[in-house]
C-alpha cells in the first residue's frame, strides 16, 4: 500500500512508519519536524516538509506518490501548552487537519487512520472507559483532538472512510526509535533521565484512593501502537463511507509506584523521586477499555508488561556500536 504519515518523524509515526517500510509499503512522510528529528525516519521512507495545513503541497503529494490512505499523527499535544495557547492547538490540530481532509478529497483519496487520544473523555467517573462514553475533554489540547476526530466523521458525505484511535500514555521503543520530546511531560523517559542522573522524578499525589495511594494510568507500548494503526489501516480498505472509533487500552492499568518499581528492576538501581500534590484535573484511574479494539480490529496488547515497556526504552538509551 502506498501510505502518507503525518507527523511520521514524531515518537508514534517514526516507530510506526518503521513498521509499515518493514512490511513492505511504501511510506511518505509529511512532518515539519517541528516536534519531530529527520534522523527519525525510517531508511526507505521519503520525508517531505510540509506541514498539514499547506493544502496545495498536501494534494501535490499525494498526487506525486500516488497515495492510497493517509495516517494523520502530525499534532500538538501538549496539555499545559495548549491551556496558555489554545490558538496553536486550534489551528494546528482543527484547521490543519481540515486542511488534510480537503486535500484529500481534491486528490481523491479517501481513507484515513487518526491517532486521536483517550483525553477526549476528561475526566469521566469510571473506568475502564468505553468508547460510548461521553466526551468531555478538559483541555484545549482534548478539546481539538475531539473537533478533527467529529469533522473527520461528518465527511463520510464525500464517502470518507475513517478510523480514530483514542489512547493514553504511550510507552517503550523499538530498536532503532524512541521518544525524544522537548519539554518532555511522560512519565517513562522522565524516570529514565532521572535513573541516567537528570532531574529527580516528582510524583504527583500519594493519597489517591487506590492500592498504593498513587495514581493509576493506562501505558500501551509503541510496537503495540503502531501495530493497531496498521490494523486500522487495513480495516479503511474493507469498510464503507463512515467513521470507527476505537479506545486503546491495557484494559487494567499500572499505578506511578508500579512504573517507578519496574523501572528500578529494569534499571537495576534506584531511581531518585520525591512525592509532591496531586495535580488539578489528575483523576486516580483512567484506563480504556480494549473490548472494541478487539473486535473491530483484531488488536489487543502483545507487549503489556511494564519490564518490555520500560526495558525497551532503556536499551535505546544504551551506547552503541561498541560490540
Ligand atoms: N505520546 C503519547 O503518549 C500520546 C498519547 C495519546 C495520543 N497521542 C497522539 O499521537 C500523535 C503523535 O504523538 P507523538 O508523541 O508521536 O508526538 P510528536 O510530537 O513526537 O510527533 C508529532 C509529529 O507531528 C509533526 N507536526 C506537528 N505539527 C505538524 C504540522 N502542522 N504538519 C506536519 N507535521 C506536523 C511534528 O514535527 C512531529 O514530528 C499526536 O497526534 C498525539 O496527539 C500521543
Amino acid at each position: 500500500m502506498r501510505i502518507l504519515v503525518t507527523g511520521g518523524a514524531g515518537y508514534i509515526g517514526a516507530v510506526t512508519v518503521e513498521r509499515l517500510v518493514l512490511a513492505g509499503h511504501q511510506v511518505v512522510v509529511l512532518d515539519t519536524l517541528v516536534t519531530g528529528h529527520e534522523d527519525a525516519v525510517a531508511p526507505g521512507a521519503t520525508l517531505v516538509t510540509h506541514s498539514v495545513r499547506d493544502r496545495e503541497a498536501v494534494v501535490r503529494t499525494l498526487r506525486e506518490h500516488r497515495i492510497e490512505a493517509v495516517l494523520h499523527c502530525a499534532a500538538r499535544s501538549l496539555v499545559g501548552q495548549s491551556m496558555s495557547d489554545p490558538a496553536l492547538y486550534f489551528t494546528e490540530n482543527v484547521v490543519g487537519g481540515v486542511a488534510l481532509l480537503d486535500a484529500m478529497r481534491e486528490a481523491a483519496v479517501d481513507r484515513i487512520v487518526f491517532s486521536c487520544t483517550a483525553a477526549v473523555y476528561g475526566e469521566p467517573d469510571r473506568v475502564p472507559i468505553r468508547e460510548t462514553f461521553p466526551t468531555q475533554p478538559v483541555n484545549p489540547y482534548g478539546a481539538s483532538k475531539l473537533a478533527f476526530e467529529s469533522a473527520m466523521g461528518w465527511y463520510r458525505a464525500y464517502g470518507l472512510r475513517s478510523v480514530s484511535l483514542r489512547y493514553f500514555n504511550v510507552a517503550g521503543a523499538s530498536e532503532h526509535y524512541g521518544e525524544r520530546h522537548d519539554p518532555e511531560t511522560h512519565l517513562v523517559p522522565n524516570i529514565l533521565r532521572a535513573a541516567q542522573g537528570g532531574p529527580a522524578l516528582t510524583v504527583f499525589g500519594d493519597d489517591y484512593p487506590t492500592a498504593d495511594g498513587t495514581a493509576i494510568r493506562d501505558y500501551i507500548h509503541v510496537l503495540d501502537l503502531a501495530d493497531a494503526h496498521i490494523a486500522a489501516l487495513a480495516l479503511t480498505e474493507d469498510m464503507p463511507p463512515g467513521q470507527q472509533i476505537c479506545n486503546l487500552g491495557s484494559g487494567s492499568g499500572f499505578s506511578v509506584k508500579q512504573v517507578l518499581d519496574a523501572a528500578t528492576r529494569v534499571v537495576g538501581s534506584p531511581i531518585p523521586h520525591a512525592y509532591g500534590p496531586r495535580r488539578e484535573g489528575d483523576p486516580p484511574a483512567l484506563i480504556a477499555s480494549n473490548d472494541k479494539a478487539e473486535e473491530v480490529l483484531g488488536w489487543r496488547p502483545q507487549r503489556g508488561t511494564l519490564e518490555e515497556m520500560i526495558g525497551s526504552a532503556w536499551a535505546l538509551l544504551q551506547p552503541r556500536g561498541t560490540g
